[in-house]
């Protein structure tokens, strides 16, 4: 197991409070969605402080994008248990899959007057407006997992997440080494436009680049879930150019799950006939590796919440930040996948 950390640090951005203003349109709609009841824990922030005065309690928005994934059903849990424990009042809406969602939610928040919003933008583009919308109102923005292409790094105080691009290399690399440089290779695609979509594909090119014999001859979205990794890798092998494919490069586990079923069906041996790597490092992942059917899973840590609630209290406490912080993760093979098992915690 190899293990790495990455960690820039570019200064920080914290936002001033100025007056807050209402976005209302969405909230009756939004409503509904959030509202995640507050644990009061003896040392959290809605205990009551000695003399029987109260403590204000820490109250964050948090925008998740859905659950299209194994990864993002635990990146979920991990925050808002983080936020139990911790006694912070956590607002929690699910966008599925859609960014009108989250801008819906996000104008929700600034109406409610949250202390933080936090959110894991769907795609990269678009998000000017509405954060523009949040620096109005003085409210500190944490963006988690991915990241977004604002010009202006001072709409959000920091991001914390995995360097997709070097998720991308390590793939990459794993397949190099194991193939010798030479592979035909199938890709499953993340959601067209998000980060990891678009960083995964690069990091994995730049490899590619050093190694001539190695080349995508199929590429299409799945959209991150297993769903549609089965679907497209069904047509992959359905097409003229499929006896040709010896490798499966899938930019997430679910997605790649799904594919394994399709090559299964197809009548042919994944993990054999056709070499699968994949990014995440979820617990299905790992028995499909102890199972022979899986190669290489390169992990992306979805459990980040108490990394997230530290960045929120320490900005409410207006300390300064990094711009941004990476999270540990390791690359994990075939061999190391029965020992790991029973450890893994999403
Ligand atoms: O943004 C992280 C990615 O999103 C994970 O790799 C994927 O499983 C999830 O849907």
């Amino acid at each position: 197991m190899k293990t790495f950390l990455t960690m820039k640090q570019l200064g920080a951005g914290l936002l001033g409070r100025g007056g807050r203003w209402l976005a209302l349109a969405a909230c009756g709609l939004f409503l509904a969605s959030c509202g995640e009841e507050p644990a009061k824990t003896p040392g959290g922030a809605a205990a009551e402080a000695g003399g029987g005065a109260k403590k204000k309690q820490i109250v964050v928005g948090f925008s998740q994008i859905g659950a299209e994934s194994g990864w993002r059903t635990a990146n979920t849990e991990s925050i808002q248990s983080e936020a139990k424990k911790r006694g912070i009042k956590l607002l929690f809406s699910d966008a599925q899959g859609k960014q009108e969602n989250q801008i819906n939610a996000l104008r929700s928040f600034i109406a409610q007057g949250v202390d933080v919003i936090a959110f894991s933008p769907v795609i990269v583009s678009g998000w000017e407006p509405v954060l523009q919308e949040i620096k109005k109102a003085g409210i500190p923005v944490v963006l988690t997992d991915r990241a977004v292409d604002a010009k202006d790094d001072t709409l959000y105080a920091t991001f914390i997440g995995s360097d997709f691009i070097e998720e991308g290399h390590r793939a990459g690399e794993w397949l190099a080494k194991a193939t010798g440089g030479k592979a035909v290779i199938a890709e499953l695609v993340g959601t067209p436009g998000a980060a990891p979509a678009i960083d995964r594909k690069k990091g994995f090119e730049e490899v590619l680049a050093k190694n001539p014999g190695m080349k995508i001859i199929k590429s299409q979205s799945g959209d991150f879930n297993r769903t549609k990794g089965k679907e497209v890798m069904e047509a992959f092998l359905k097409s003229p150019e499929a006896k040709q494919i010896t490798a499966l490069y899938a930019h997430n586990d679910d997605m790649a799950l799904g594919a394994i079923q399709a090559i299964e069906e197809a009548g042919l041996k994944p993990g054999k006939d056709i070499v699968v790597v994949s990014i995440d490092g979820v617990r299905g992942a790992f028995q499909a590796m102890a199972d022979g059917k899986l190669n290489c899973t390169v992990e992306c840590n979805p459990l980040i919440g108490p990394q997230l609630f530290d960045a929120v209290e320490a900005l409410l406490a207006k300390k300064t930040l990094p711009k941004r912080t990476g999270v540990m993760e390791s690359v994990y093979e075939q061999s190391q996948a029965k020992e790991a098992l029973p450890n893994r915690k999403y």
